[in-house]
């Protein structure tokens, strides 16, 4: 029982033809398994998370009482591009687990709507967010590094508070990259195979076995986008995470939040315009 699905083309070679469809179960489970063990994990051996001390009383007293976290053209983003998400999950694997329904149209759509959401998204990551507070850096790796040796009940010293975005949240981040595009760039190849709006239908573009590896690529990444979205939709959900969830929402978090998790030397928020000058100073 393979991972890949094998038939013979019509000049007798063997080729690959797409994932073996059991994967959907493989990549549903291993998600559902990730939850159990960290829901478990949570409840009855996590210790208290514990920083090395930071803002000053000073810097707290210039914050706002709601922290900007999410642009509402991010938001749109966001949800847009979830929203095609999981029309892409739902019509690509409920037809194979026995689910009939005439599924490609709705697929190559929604395929087009997340191609453009991404497009947009890493041209306003770009040149309109902080593009590199995604991305992990060496403060990172030195704090997972105690976090890890604290976890083993070695001494280390305590870890910073995040900066915008933890470093778990950031190898997540790096993990739909390679899923995404690779189901981006498969997909928009794989619409010459089908009827579209956007070009005539050519299903010999390229050779069977070109074709065939696209396709098991496609499912790969596509099964894998299982997983991570079962794992992103659990966190989202957490009762410790929905302040988070609800910045995705409305926006905003709330000061107290923002300084529980967040170092304001890694994550610089501007000071709010309402509060006196002189306050802000400590005077
Ligand atoms: C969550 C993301 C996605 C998942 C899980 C997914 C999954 C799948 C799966 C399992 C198939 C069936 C392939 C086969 O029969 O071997 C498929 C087909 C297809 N996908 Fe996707 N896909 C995703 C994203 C995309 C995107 C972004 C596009 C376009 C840009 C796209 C375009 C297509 C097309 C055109 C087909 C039909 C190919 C055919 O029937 O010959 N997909 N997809």
């Amino acid at each position: 029982m393979g991972i890949i699905e094998w038939a013979t083309s019509p000049l007798g070679q063997s080729v690959p033809i797409h994932i073996a469809w059991f994967l959907i179960w493989v990549a549903l489970i291993a998600g559902m398994l990730f939850l159990v063990v960290h829901a478990i994990y949570i409840r009855y051996f996590a210790k208290e998370k514990e920083f090395v001390a930071d803002a000053s009383p000073k810097v707290a007293a210039q914050l706002p009482a709601r922290i900007p976290r999410h642009s509402l053209a991010a938001r749109l983003f966001h949800w847009i591009m979830a929203a095609s998400m999981f029309v892409l999950l739902f019509t690509a694997f409920l037809p194979k687990v026995g689910v009939r329904f005439d599924w490609v149209t709705y697929h190559w759509i929604a395929g087009t709507v997340l191609t453009i959401s991404i497009i947009f998204h890493i041209i306003h990551a770009s040149f309109y967010l902080d593009f590199w507070s995604i991305w992990p850096d060496r403060a990172d790796v030195e704090d997972a590094w105690k976090r890890f040796q604290r976890f083993r009940g070695e001494s280390s010293a305590l870890p910073r508070k995040f900066a915008k975005y933890p470093l778990e949240n950031k190898l997540y981040h790096g993990a739909i990259i390679v899923t995404g595009m690779s189901v981006i760039l498969t997909g928009v190849f794989m619409m010459s195979r089908v009827r579209t709006i956007f070009f005539p239908r050519n299903p010999y573009l390229f050779s069977d076995m070109t074709w065939g590896l696209m396709y098991v690529l496609h499912g790969l990444a596509g099964v894998g986008l299982i997983t991570l979205v079962v794992v992103h939709v659990y966190f989202a959900i957490r009762p410790e995470k929905l302040p988070i969830t609800a910045s995705m929402i409305v926006g905003t978090m709330s000061r107290e939040f923002y300084l529980k998790e967040h170092d304001p030397n890694r994550w610089v928020v501007e000071a709010s315009p309402n509060v006196p000058r002189s306050m802000a100073d400590g005077d």
